[in-house]
C-alpha cells in the first residue's frame, strides 16, 4: 500500500463527481446507467478517502441547478441516492464513517428528507471519515439562506451588524463546524465550480482531471493526492505557515 505523508494529506476533499452522462453516451447507454455506475464510484472513493487518512470527503451529488434537467433524470437521481441509503447506510454506520447532509431540505420530496436524516442521526457519534453529501445543493443558494437568517437575527434585535464577521458567516452556513476544503477535484475534464463551495473553497486548491466519473478508482485518487502534495499553498502570504516558535 501507498504511504502519504500525513502533512501532505488534505483534511477535507471535495469532488465534483461529473461526466456519468457522457460515460454513458460513449457505451451508447442511457444518462442513468451513467448514474448507476457513478455510485459504484462513490463506493469506492469513500474506502479509499478513509484509507489516505482524509477526514472530510465531500460530494456533490445533485445541484441547485440540476432541477433544470428532464424530469425522469430527476427523479433517477432521486431514486438512486434513496437506494444508496437504504442500500449503504448500515455498512456505512459499521466502517464508523459519520454522515453529513448540505443543501437545502425546504423542497425535497416527502421520502427522501426522512432517510437524510436517518443517515445522520445513525452517524452523529461516529469517529471515522466524515462524508458530506451535498444533496440539493448550490453555493448561492446556501449563502443568500444563511444572509436571510443573519438579517433575520438583526431584526429582531439577537445581533449587532457589526457582529457579522466571516467566522460569523463560516459558521451560518450549511458546512458549520466543517473546516473548509484543502482540495476541490472536478471529474470529466470541465473546468469550472459550478456554484459549488463559492465561500469554503477561498484557498482550496484545485484540481481538474480527464476521467469521467465512474472511471474513477483508487489509482485515480491516489494520483490527486500525490498532485496535491506539490502544490505550496499560501494564503496570502509568501511561505506556507510554520508554527511560531514557542506556540
Ligand atoms: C454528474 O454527471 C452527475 C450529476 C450532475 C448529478 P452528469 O450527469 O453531469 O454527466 P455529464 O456532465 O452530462 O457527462
Ligand atoms: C455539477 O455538475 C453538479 C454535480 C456534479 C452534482 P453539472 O454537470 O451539473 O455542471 P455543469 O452544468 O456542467 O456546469
Ligand atoms: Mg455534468
Amino acid at each position: 500500500m501507498q504511504e502519504f505523508n500525513p502533512a501532505n494529506v488534505p483534511a477535507h476533499v471535495a469532488i465534483i463527481m461529473d461526466g456519468n452522462g457522457r460515460w454513458a453516451n460513449a457505451r451508447g447507454l442511457p444518462r442513468t446507467m451513467g448514474h448507476r455506475k457513478g455510485v459504484e464510484a462513490v463506493r469506492g472513493a469513500v474506502r479509499t478517502a478513509a484509507e489516505i487518512g482524509i477526514r472530510y470527503l465531500t460530494l456533490f451529488a445533485f445541484s441547485s441547478e440540476n432541477w433544470n434537467r428532464p424530469e425522469n433524470e430527476v427523479s433517477d437521481l432521486m431514486g438512486l441516492l434513496k437506494a444508496f441509503i437504504r442500500r449503504d447506510l448500515a455498512d456505512l454506520h459499521r466502517e464508523n464513517v459519520r454522515i453529513r447532509v448540505i443543501g437545502d431540505r425546504s423542497n425535497l420530496s416527502g421520502d427522501i428528507l426522512p432517510l437524510l436524516i436517518e443517515a445522520e442521526e445513525t452517524t452523529i457519534a461516529n469517529t471515522g471519515i466524515t462524508v458530506v453529501i451535498a444533496f440539493n445543493y448550490g453555493a448561492r443558494d446556501e449563502l443568500a439562506r444563511a444572509m436571510r437568517r443573519l438579517a433575520g437575527d438583526v431584526a429582531a434585535g439577537r445581533l449587532r451588524p457589526e457582529e457579522i464577521t466571516a467566522e460569523r458567516i463560516s459558521s451560518t452556513i450549511d458546512t458549520a463546524g466543517i473546516p473548509d476544503p484543502d482540495l476541490i477535484i472536478r471529474t470529466s475534464g470541465e473546468e469550472r465550480l459550478s456554484n459549488f463551495l463559492l465561500w469554503q473553497g477561498a484557498y482550496a486548491e484545485l484540481l481538474f482531471i480527464p476521467d469521467l466519473w465512474p472511471d474513477f478508482t483508487r489509482e485515480t485518487f491516489f494520483a490527486a493526492i500525490e498532485q496535491y502534495a506539490c502544490r505550496e499553498r499560501r494564503f496570502g502570504g509568501l511561505t506556507q505557515p510554520t508554527l511560531a516558535v514557542g506556540s
